[in-house]
């Protein structure tokens, strides 16, 4: 039976066949599964471009495997996967095609297509300008650092994927990141730089969001503080942008302003100018080998058998686990310095694409659409939030991401770091049974009411499931494939459970109720024309502002 607009996923034969599975099945243990079935790593793990996926530390046998692929096929996946190729208007809210796969695909067939490598042309051109000191700001110096302003998919995603490739930076040029429209943000960054060498990125699809044009006048002040005509100002400010107008209007420009398309969603931009950082740190050939890592990654989407299709293997996971064993979370794992800022990443793609209660007809939803989704690198968060992993009544799966070789010439310490990787993956699965911890408080010479009383809080429940996606290194094309991961994950996951991965009307409401609550804070007025808890904390910041 073929999921439709109007058959639900959990009412299809598939759903109740996984429910009826988890009933069996949930008292398992990860760890018998890999006594009984000494191949369980070969058989619960497939090879994609450039990333081996692990998923065989998971809370499933080859029958959910079965039954998951069915489901898949039941909700009519295969076309959907079709859909975002062929440019079909699956973000139905706002009638616009998902065609980030446009930005890194080699060909020039489509307009989609050719629009994109000229623009790729035209930041290579600006890259290289930047980095051989032609372009100047209006005093003839070289650019020495330069400034993103953007947020949410203007920040994130470029902030990522800079910080990742760091040690493929090659030149002095620094880039740095200014999202937040607290003051401190944009003025904290500006104090050790002189506006004569300081270039601003103004990164926004629409040019009209607050934080990004409150940051944006700030910027441009400091910077006509110290020149001397106003007719300079365009050399310290370019734009990657689909309002050509707004960002005209502010001063840019028109040939420094790089293009965005109503096709590109804000947290699928990485691949469009809104990566020019990330070529800025490095250069153009590192930039290319990150789209054609993630082309390499869409291929593998479009084409693999389900059953061998790393994103859909994911978001099945993903599925299984918010769904029949109604975890509500998710922790990403990078054993990865320089991936720090993946987990921050994958919270706006994944949570701002899937957190909806409606499907995309409108009905309200009977399955969890997403999770939350966060995390930070290991091995950080093992002297921090493991405990409640290891010991905690949650079950929270877990994706762990590590790197074969390292990017520093440290291999001793490199091999500490995947040590801890992998002792993790296996004491979440593993655990320590009362037994256990018996025999080992007796060992250590502790009497046999000490042996009784310490036990219990030394047992560690096990059976937590993990996945683990190894890269031989951080390259630009691994980092490409394992984002273009997440990316088609999310997507399969929205189709599956019938949402639209695409638009975020959740975020609207914040963004009317603030502007309303600013005429409030900064008029001069007492404010009483809200609740009670809101006026009273308007006009304590008022009067505190005021003394
Ligand atoms: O938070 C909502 C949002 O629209 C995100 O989806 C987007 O990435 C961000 O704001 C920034 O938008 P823009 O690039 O238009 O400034």
């Amino acid at each position: 039976m073929p999921s439709s607009d109007t058959t639900p996923i959990e009412a299809t034969s598939a759903w109740k066949a996984l429910e009826k599975h988890h009933q069996q099945i949930s008292k398992s243990r990860i760890s018998d599964f890999f006594t009984d079935d000494p191949n369980r790593f070969e058989n619960f793990s497939a090879q994609a471009p450039e990333l081996l996926f692990d998923y065989s530390k998971h809370l499933i046998t080859s029958e959910t495997l079965e039954l998951l692929i069915d489901l898949v096929k039941q909700s009519g996946l295969e076309k959907a996967i079709n859909e975002i190729f062929e440019g079909e208007l699956i973000n139905n809210t706002e009638k616009r095609p998902a065609l980030h796969v446009a930005l890194r695909s080699p060909h020039k067939n489509t307009a989609e297509e050719k629009a994109v490598h000229l623009a790729l042309s035209k930041i290579e051109a600006f890259v290289a300008k930047v980095q051989n000191g032609e372009w100047t700001g209006s005093s003839g110096l070289p650019v020495t650092d330069v400034i993103n302003i953007g947020i949410g998919g203007s920040d994130l995603g470029p902030a990522m994927a800079y910080e990742a490739l760091s040690h493929n930076h090659t030149t002095k040029l620094r880039c740095h990141f200014v999202s937040n429209v607290d003051p401190s943000h944009l003025e904290q960054t500006l104090t050790e730089l002189k506006p004569e060498s300081t270039l601003f990125i103004i990164a926004s699809k629409t040019f009209t969001t607050l934080e990004t044009i409150q940051n944006a006048q700030v910027a441009k002040q400091w910077i006509q503080q110290s020149l001397s005509s106003n007719d300079d100002l365009a050399k310290h400010f370019v734009a990657v942008s689909s309002n050509i107008e707004q960002a005209q209007a502010f001063g840019i420009d028109e040939k420094n302003i790089f293009p965005m398309w109503d096709w590109v969603g804000g947290r699928y931009s990485l691949w469009s100018a809104i990566g020019l950082p990330i070529a800025l740190g490095s250069n153009m050939q590192c930039f290319r080998e990150l789209l054609s890592g993630a082309h390499a990654m869409d291929e593998h989407y479009k084409n693999s058998p389900l059953e061998n299709n790393m994103p859909v293997l994911m978001a099945l996971l993903n599925i299984w686990y918010l769904n029949f064993y109604k975890v509500e979370t998710q922790v990403i794992l990078p054993y990865v310095q320089n991936l720090h800022l993946f987990p921050a990443f994958l919270q706006q793609l994944d949570m701002e694409s899937l957190g909806k209660s409606v499907s995309k007809d409108g009905q309200s939803l009977d399955v969890k659409s997403g999770g939350l989704v966060w995390g930070s690198a290991g091995t950080n968060g093992q002297h921090s939030f493991h405990q409640l992993l290891h010991q905690g009544t949650h079950m929270v799966p877990a994706d762990f991401i590590a790197c074969a070789i390292s990017s520093t010439k440290n291999s001793e310490q490199h091999q500490h770091l995947l040590a801890n990787c992998f002792a993790q993956s296996k004491a979440l699965m593993q655990g320590k049974s009362l037994e256990e911890a018996k025999t080992e408080l007796s060992a250590q010479g502790h009497n046999e009411v000490e042996v009784e009383a310490l036990a219990p809080h030394k047992v560690i429940a096990g059976n937590k499931p993990s996945s683990t996606i190894m890269m031989q290194a951080l390259t630009p094309s691994a980092l490409g494939a394992l984002i273009a991961a997440y990316e088609h994950k999310v997507y399969t996951q929205s189709m599956i459970l019938g949402v639209n991965a695409f638009d975020q009307w959740g975020v609207e409401l914040g963004k009317q109720l603030g502007s309303e609550l600013f005429q409030a804070i900064s008029s001069d007025e007492n404010c009483s024309s809200f609740d009670a808890s809101t006026n009273a904390l308007i006009n304590y910041s008022r009067k505190n502002n005021k003394s």
